[in-house]
């Protein structure tokens, strides 16, 4: 009726959809996300659900990461930092795998079950299982009171409000702001980050809100780039170290809401199989920020050049190599590298958006995927 037709307006907040609404919400949700948590100035990070189990977080021989989807995805973004600043070996399951292959799971093992819905059924039922052999299960979900957040020992809710498009975004920058958070206080306490590192990590994830917004004002100049872009029939995303598993979600993202085939693939992995794709008709996109590996990435873009393909580069601001080797470039303003996914993700999102909204598909609820899987 018309009347439903309003409601659903007033609904996503003059926004067209919801999922340009949430993309646009991340200032905002990641800022809610560290509100009362983080204090840059004073270098404290208050996580009360996470320091009860602090000793055993410290301790733990490995961490555990079960989920399932974009949520996988910040996983593997975690795996990179936790082992970084914590210097604790990470491994990161799929839910549906780790529970049909009898894992060895010891008591006080510590597993990090990531999900918005906090119903993924691989992923509540996985947990179910190790805690059962004496795992401690910290759940890092949006939805409060979910069966995930209920079964969890403890946790830290990523506070970022209801999700409704069917494909996640300000869910996934809310669990990359929470997990770094609690990498970042483990690291603290186990002295494992120099305290002028701790620092400026603080003072740098304090920032990502307004960072965000920055990033936020590209939406025009991606809507271009998407019409550009939009009748190619697969696009290749490419990055390496805390980027790589962006590049997984960027073409997650597009395969979710454009029905376009894309694969996410480590940058240097490429020679071993992708590259055999490349031709002038592939648009390949390089999350490519700086970072340690930015000159390896730079090679990268240019074996892809090399073979005529199309290159769209996600950048920081002050690259100059870049520009002159991508056809197109997405220019981010500085971040650590650690911080650095909570930016590079929004342009992909956007880019995924746009392409799905100029094929005229319904980006809130593409054909045969569900929100919340609560189902095998
Ligand atoms: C579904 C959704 C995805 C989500 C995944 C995991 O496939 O469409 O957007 O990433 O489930 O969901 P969870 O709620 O556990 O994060």
């Amino acid at each position: 009726t018309e009347l439903d037709m309003e409601l659903a307006a007033i609904e996503k907040g003059g926004y067209d959809h919801f999922m340009l609404k949430e993309i646009f919400e991340q200032p905002q949700t990641i800022y809610d996300c560290l509100r009362g948590r983080l204090d840059a100035d004073k270098g404290m990070i208050t996580m009360s659900g996470i320091e009860k189990y602090a000793e055993q977080i410290m301790n733990a021989n490995r961490i555990m990461i079960v989920a399932c989807g974009t949520s996988w995805h910040a996983g593997l973004v975690a795996e990179y930092i936790f082992e970084e600043l914590c210097r604790i070996p990470v491994e990161v399951e799929y839910a549906s795998e780790f529970r049909y292959r009898n894992p060895v799971v010891h008591q006080g093992d510590v597993i990090i079950a990531i999900s918005q819905s906090g119903e993924t059924a691989d992923t509540l039922v996985a947990i179910e299982n190790a805690k059962e052999n004496g795992a401690i299960i910290l759940g890092v979900v949006n939805a409060v009171g979910s069966s995930i957040s209920r079964l969890s020992h403890a946790g830290a809710y990523t506070h970022a409000g209801p999700e409704i498009g069917v494909a996640s975004t300000k869910a996934f920058t809310a669990q990359l702001a929470v997990l770094t958070m609690i990498a970042l206080k483990i690291a603290h306490k186990k002295g494992t980050i120099s305290i002028e590192k701790y620092s400026i990590l603080c003072k740098e994830l304090a920032e990502v809100p307004d960072k965000v917004a920055e990033v936020l004002k590209l939406d025009d100049s991606i809507r271009l780039l998407a019409e550009k872009y939009k009748d190619a029939y697969d696009f290749l995303y490419l990055g390496r170290g805390y980027n790589f598993p962006i590049a997984l979600e960027g073409a997650l993202k597009l395969k979710e809401i454009s029905y376009i085939h894309a694969e996410g693939y480590p940058a240097a992995e490429m020679k071993h199989g992708p590259i055999a794709l490349v031709d002038e008709h592939l648009p390949v996109v390089f999350v490519a920020t700086k970072d340690a590996y930015h000159e390896k990435v730079v090679s990268n873009m240019q074996e892809i050049k090399a073979r005529k393909g199309k290159v769209i580069a996600v950048i920081t601001e002050g690259d100059t190599v870049t520009p002159s080797i991508a056809d197109d470039v997405i220019i981010l303003p500085p971040a650590h590298e650690i911080i650095a996914p909570m930016l590079s993700v929004i342009p992909l999102q956007l880019l995924a958006y746009h392409i799905g909204v100029a094929k005229g598909y319904d980006v809130d609820k593409p054909r045969n995927l569900a929100k919340s899987v609560t189902v095998e």
